[in-house]
């Protein structure tokens, strides 16, 4: 064979929203792509905003000469001053622009975080239901991801946690609001998870690392604000991107900020500088990087993702299906009428409706609806869920 046998194992197991992709294409290409209700991916529909627009036809204006060259691994010195600079006031904490490392999107900021700080064997603490490519980024740095659980509502179970907690735990991380579940997480949860992080690391040499990704902050509903993680917990790496806020996942840009209280905070931001590099990465996209320091705490509307998780939450409840309100993001983690969430998938597409079973995310029995689709589709779908819950009572 001639691809590695992990990365063709690693391909055939894990990976449900592929295969939930490759059955719909196949269904799209029986019925056609206009009468399958595709929620299967989190490919953000909003446009970026009017202001994202403005700052890059300036940017391209100006061009100062070498704007297009290689720069500090790290990224442009005055971008990472501006994010440092914005973060301090958001958090009232002075961040340093040293410590902040611009990225190719949260995944590549994930990626350079993990490869700063695991040797083989390391674990990692992931909470379920889970974004499924946690488990490949810290394989791919020779880490082992140790799963915690969520509550029934998906709240932050420290009980769990400290019971997969070990010797060997160099970070935890959490990612709110959640995807695949909605919820964010409030300060209360945030701060008994430091809690329990702060004496857990005193019984070892190192601290555990709390690594907080947070590429959805800005799209939370009904007037939330989400708490900043930095104030539950000082060895706090922060990883976050455009990709929803601004609406631009292609651009990869996003960046990592080391917590002003972290510890060997300096080493992890040149260790990160470094990891850009060798993964391959180098650095950020460098016109990405300049709109990025111009357009921090721009944001879409998340008035267009409330109102569809308006759509099709209480439409779901009302039918009977178990629904935990999504607070943010944009997907709903319903609970499957059936155990076998993999069957009641089916039964889902026989509707012609694309989700993926929770058994993807670490947390079968569930189902997650990416809602981030035209309004039409969300309505003219709803007969369909309806359907398939009927035919499993
Ligand atoms: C929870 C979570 N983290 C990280 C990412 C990676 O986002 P990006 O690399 O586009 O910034 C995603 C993308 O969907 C995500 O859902």
């Amino acid at each position: 064979m001639t691809i590695s046998a992990r990365v063709k194992q690693q391909m055939e197991s894990a990976s449900w929203i592929r295969k939930m992709f490759e059955e719909g294409e196949e269904l799209k290409r029986k019925v056609g792509a206009a009468a399958v209700f595709d929620f299967s991916l989190g490919n953000p529909i909003a446009e970026p905003p009017a202001k994202f627009h403005e700052v890059m036809a300036k940017l391209l204006q100006e061009a100062p000469s070498g704007s297009h060259r290689y720069m500090p691994n790290a990224g442009f010195p005055e971008v990472r001053a501006a994010i440092a600079a914005w973060l301090s006031e958001r958090s009232q904490r002075p961040f340093l622009p040293e410590r902040i490392v611009m990225a190719c999107g949260a995944g590549g900021g994930l990626n350079i975080t993990l490869k700063a700080l695991l040797d083989p064997g390391d674990e990692v603490v992931i909470f379920a239901p889970y974004f499924v490519e946690y488990l490949f980024y810290v394989d791919n740095h020779g880490g082992k991801v140790r799963v915690a659980e969520t509550t029934d509502r998906f709240d932050l179970d420290v009980n769990d946690l400290e019971k997969v907690l070990s010797p060997r735990t160099k970070a935890v991380i959490i990612n709110s609001p959640n995807n695949p579940t909605g919820r964010l997480y409030p300060a209360e949860a945030l701060a008994r998870l430091g809690e329990s992080l702060r004496r857990a690391s005193e019984k070892g040499k190192e601290p555990i690392y709390l690594i907080s990704d947070e590429p959805y902050r800005q799209i939370l509903f009904d007037g939330l604000v989400a708490p900043d993680v930095f104030d539950a917990y000082s060895h706090t790496i922060l990883v976050t991107s455009h990709s929803k806020d601004l609406s631009i996942p292609g651009e990869r840009i996003g960046f990592v900020a080391v917590g002003p209280d972290c510890a060997d905070a300096a080493e992890l931001a040149g260790a990160m500088t470094f990891a850009n590099r060798i993964l391959g990465f180098v650095n950020a996209p460098a016109l990405m990087q300049r709109a990025s320091a111009r357009l921090q705490g721009v944001t879409v509307d998340p008035g267009v993702y409330q109102r569809k998780r308006d759509l099709i939450a209480p439409a779901l409840k009302e039918m009977g299906y178990e629904v935990a309100q999504p607070e943010g993001a944009f997907y709903v983690f319903p609970k499957s009428p059936i155990d076998d969430d993999v069957r009641f998938t089916h039964l889902l597409l026989e509707e012609n409706i694309l989700v993926v079973p929770g058994a993807g995310f670490g947390r079968p029995g569930h189902f997650r609806i990416s809602f981030c689709v035209p309004d039409e589709v969300i309505t003219s779908s709803l007969p369909g869920f309806l359907k398939a819950l009927e035919s499993t009572r």
